[in-house]
């Protein structure tokens, strides 16, 4: 279920703005009946009319891309930075599932399709992430412990699932870490690392949820098949 304002917003017909005024004015109709209340929930069955002409639904597009570096997880840039948007050729009103930082690379979901991107963004379904970090040092067995127990960052506590040391290199004074979390704040494996005394030289998003980066270089980008779709619903 959807909020109608944002349905309507979706058809491509108005503004979040103006669909609320197209509500409160009296000009939207569920099933047939006058609804001017704000965030009356709607779902795909119901049949929204505006101005007495039934809107046209987009249909729903999803994509899994290989963010490259210096690409912004937006829809659009003021200082008309790239955006993921740019990567994928399609008229939809696409969006990015959750962000990447800019210097961030790897696996980000694109879609159109609001309570899909709902699924994998709701902390209570627990989705997995996976990211590989570059760390500014030789990260230890007790430090790894700290990120599983929790860590605080903005005042909340998190922990990682796993955390499991790659490789080291002495000779760079560097660490690879495979690190999972399962919550999506703001720069929070850079954070987390930070916390326990690192600084992240690099990191890639490798895996969400069952989705990895197989078979897609640094830029590329595939549609999602209708078995991977219905996977992400039977998640909820
Ligand atoms: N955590 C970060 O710090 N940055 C990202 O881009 C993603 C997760």
């Amino acid at each position: 279920m959807e909020r109608l304002q944002k349905v309507i917003a979706e058809s491509g017909i108005a503004s979040r703005r103006k669909a609320e005024e197209l509500i409160t004015s009296g000009k939207v109709k569920v099933n047939g009946k006058i609804i001017t209340e704000l965030g009356t929930k709607v779902s795909s069955k119901d049949k929204i009319e505006v101005n007495n002409k039934p809107i046209e639904k987009e249909q729903k597009e999803y994509y899994i891309l290989n963010k490259p570096r210096g690409v912004i997880t937006s829809t659009k840039d003021e200082h008309h930075r790239k955006t993921v948007i740019d990567l994928i050729p399609t008229n939809a009103r696409i969006y990015p599932v959750g962000r990447l930082d800019y210097d961030t690379t790897g696996l980000i979901l694109l879609t159109n399709d609001g309570e899909f991107a709902n699924i994998l963004m709701h902390p209570s379904n627990k989705v997995e992430k996976v990211y590989m970090a570059k760390l500014n040092g030789i990260i230890k067995g007790e430090q790894i412990n700290q990120l599983k127990d929790g860590v605080e960052i903005d005042g909340t506590k998190v922990s990682a699932s796993r955390v499991k040391l790659k490789k080291i290199n002495e000779k760079t004074n560097t660490s690879m870490v495979q690190i999972t979390i399962h919550e999506g704040k703001n720069h929070q494996v850079k954070k987390m690392f930070n916390a326990v005394g690192f600084q992240v030289e690099k990191l890639k998003r490798e895996k969400v949820a069952f989705f990895n980066l197989k078979d897609l270089q640094s830029g590329e980008y595939r549609k999602l098949t209708p078995k991977e779709i219905a996977k992400v619903y039977a998640l909820k």
